[in-house]
Order: structure tokens, then C-alpha cells, then sequence
């Protein structure tokens, strides 16, 4: 537990100015071939790292990797796609085959779906709770065992500020009868959060070296808000986002923080700060929604439950 004592609040200028060589490390994008997941596989590939991107459009993901392929003139293979969804138990299974037991080093839990309409999955869950956090938990615990090979592996669960307003009605995960958006997507968010702790906590306490991160990007410019099922969010948020977001790059920078930076710590939320164009890093200590250790048992029992797999209990 000692990592995650006392957290307090640390600003890092340049974030990246020190992050190691990644040349025969090899890391997992889960979304990444587009928005936000498009920027961290480019730096990835930049400093060296093998990438296997996770994706449902495996021809749209296909036609990002062969321009990442001819932009950073990289060879044959250290960049491939497989097809992921989420959503799937299925395809979550044979997509970790896919990237099978070779060392893994780094694993970003990034993919994800913002206020869509409603839609569940096979068991009834819906859709967003069950693919930005179900889907993560379940490919977390089939990768451990590759991560546990890695060097200073690390997990980057990449969630949003807004999860400070979600509620973990974990009672009735379907929705049906009272479905908002928004409320749903911060529930999965906050899902995001508290799994990205519990799994710090969890690795600790047993010896691992992996450590669990959480990330966030503030508000960027991606297609995520292009699918809120009323257009008055649609044009408000991408008014919003016009003003106040800051593009894909520069918005990741928490990201990459958590993921590469050899200063951060597991026990802080890492997001941007400052400049829209080129922010610091900003660590914040975790909200006690996302801390408690009751919400935390809750959640990862239920978790492990719905998808049938155990990890670290
Ligand atoms: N943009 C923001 O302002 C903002 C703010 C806070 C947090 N975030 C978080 O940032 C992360 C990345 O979002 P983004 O803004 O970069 O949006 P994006 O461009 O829409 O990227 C989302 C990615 O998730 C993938 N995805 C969606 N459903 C999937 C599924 N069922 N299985 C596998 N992959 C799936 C998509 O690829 P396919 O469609 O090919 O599967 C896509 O590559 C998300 O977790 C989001 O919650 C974004």
C-alpha cells in the first residue's frame, strides 16, 4: 500500500523529455487507431515499441497502421491489428490468443464509447459499462500473465475527469428503465477508475511488479462526441470542445505520463494542464469514490462475476 499513501498534487513540465528507449518492448492499444489511441501508438512507435492495436473496424484500423507504417518509415510487424470488441467475451478471449504470452510491457486500456444510445450486451449489461470497463477487466486478467513477463510493465486505464459524477449503481447495471447517456458513461468511467486502483492495490499486495495507472485527457477534439444520440449535446459539445478542448496530441500527454514516464506514480490521476498546445502533466489525488475500498470490493467481485474470469483474488 505504500505507493499509494499521501498522494499529493505534482505538476511535471515536459513529461516526456526522459522516457526510455522502447526498442524491443512491446505494448497493446486497445482503440488504437484512432483519436486518442492513434497518438499514443505513434509515440509508442516512435521510441521503439512493438504495437498490436485492438480494434472493431480492423480495415479502418488497418489503413491507420499502413500510414503510421509509411509516416515513421517503420519495418514489417511493429505494428499489427486484431480485430477487438469489447463488448464481446468472445473476441476479448481471442484477441489476448492473439497477442499471446510474449512479454508484454505495456497494456492501454484506452478504447471506448461516450453516451450512445441504449444497447446491452449479452447478459443485459449496458453497453458502455460493459465495454469501456467490463471488457477492459476481463483482457487485463487474460494479459496479466504476459505483463508479468514485461519489464516495469505498466496498465494505463484511460478514464475521464468525469468520473467524479458517477454513481456505481451496481444493482441494476441494464438500465432499462431509467437510461441517461451521460450519467452512463460517467458510471463507466468512474468503473474505469476504481479498477485502475483496486488493480495498483491488488498487484502490490502481491509482489508484482506491473503497476496499474489511471489517465484521463481532459476535454479533445476525437469522433467520441460524434455519437450522443441528441443533437443538442452533439452541437453543444462540439462547441465546447471547439473553445475549451485541446486536439488529440497535445491531450494525451496524461496518457503517455502514466504510461512512460519513469517519475509518475500509480497513486495519482494523470491528466493535461496548462497550455492547450503543449500542457504539462498534471497528477491529482483520486476522488474517495474512487479509493474506498468497499465500492472497490463491490465492483471487482460483480466484475469478475459478469465475465466469468478471476484476477488477483
Ligand atoms: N475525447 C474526449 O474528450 C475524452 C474525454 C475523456 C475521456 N476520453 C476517453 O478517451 C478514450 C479514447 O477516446 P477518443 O476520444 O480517442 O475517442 P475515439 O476516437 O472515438 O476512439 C475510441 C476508440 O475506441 C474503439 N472502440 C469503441 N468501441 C469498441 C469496442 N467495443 N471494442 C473495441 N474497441 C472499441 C474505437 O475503435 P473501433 O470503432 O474500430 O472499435 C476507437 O478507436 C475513451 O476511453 C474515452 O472515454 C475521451
Amino acid at each position: 500500500m505504500s505507493s499509494l499513501t499521501q498522494p499529493t498534487r505534482t505538476r511535471l513540465a515536459n513529461p516526456l523529455a526522459s522516457t526510455p528507449d522502447l526498442t524491443g518492448r512491446r505494448a497493446v492499444v486497445t482503440g488504437g487507431s484512432s483519436g486518442l489511441g492513434l497518438v499514443t501508438t505513434r509515440a509508442l512507435l516512435r521510441r521503439g515499441a512493438e504495437v498490436v492495436i485492438g480494434a472493431r473496424d480492423t480495415s479502418r484500423a488497418e489503413d491507420a497502421r499502413d500510414r503510421l507504417v509509411a509516416e515513421l518509415n517503420l519495418p514489417a510487424g511493429r505494428v499489427t491489428v486484431a480485430r477487438l470488441d469489447l463488448i464481446d467475451p468472445h473476441s476479448v478471449r481471442e484477441f489476448a490468443k492473439t497477442v499471446g504470452d510474449a512479454a508484454l510491457d505495456l497494456l492501454v486500456l484506452n478504447a471506448g464509447i461516450s453516451s450512445v444510445p441504449l444497447r446491452h450486451d449479452h447478459a443485459g449489461i449496458e453497453s458502455q459499462f460493459a465495454t469501456n470497463h467490463l471488457g477492459h477487466f476481463a483482457l487485463t486478467g487474460h494479459l496479466l500473465p504476459a505483463l508479468d513477463g514485461g519489464t516495469a510493465s505498466r496498465i494505463v486505464t484511460v478514464s475521464s475527469s468525469l468520473y467524479t459524477g458517477g454513481k456505481l449503481d451496481l444493482d441494476d447495471l441494464s438500465d432499462s428503465a431509467t437510461y441517461s447517456p451521460g450519467r452512463a458513461y460517467s458510471r463507466s468511467k468512474l468503473a474505469n477508475v476504481i479498477f485502475a486502483v483496486e488493480l495498483q492495490r491488488r498487484l502490490a499486495a502481491q509482489g508484482s511488479t506491473t503497476r496499474s495507472f489511471a489517465a484521463h485527457p481532459g476535454m479533445a477534439r476525437t469522433p467520441l462526441h460524434a455519437t450522443y444520440p441528441s443533437a443538442t449535446t452533439r452541437v453543444l459539445t462540439s462547441a465546447v470542445a471547439r473553445v475549451i478542448g485541446r486536439d488529440p496530441e497535445p491531450a494525451d500527454i496524461g496518457v503517455l505520463t502514466a504510461a512512460l514516464n519513469p517519475e509518475a506514480t500509480p497513486a495519482l490521476f494523470w491528466g493535461p494542464v496548462g497550455s492547450k498546445t503543449a500542457p504539462d502533466a498534471l497528477g491529482l489525488p483520486f476522488a474517495a469514490a474512487a479509493s474506498n475500498s468497499a465500492p472497490a470490493a463491490a465492483l471487482w467481485s460483480k466484475s469478475e462475476q459478469l465475465s466469468d474470469i478471476r484476477i488477483l483474488s
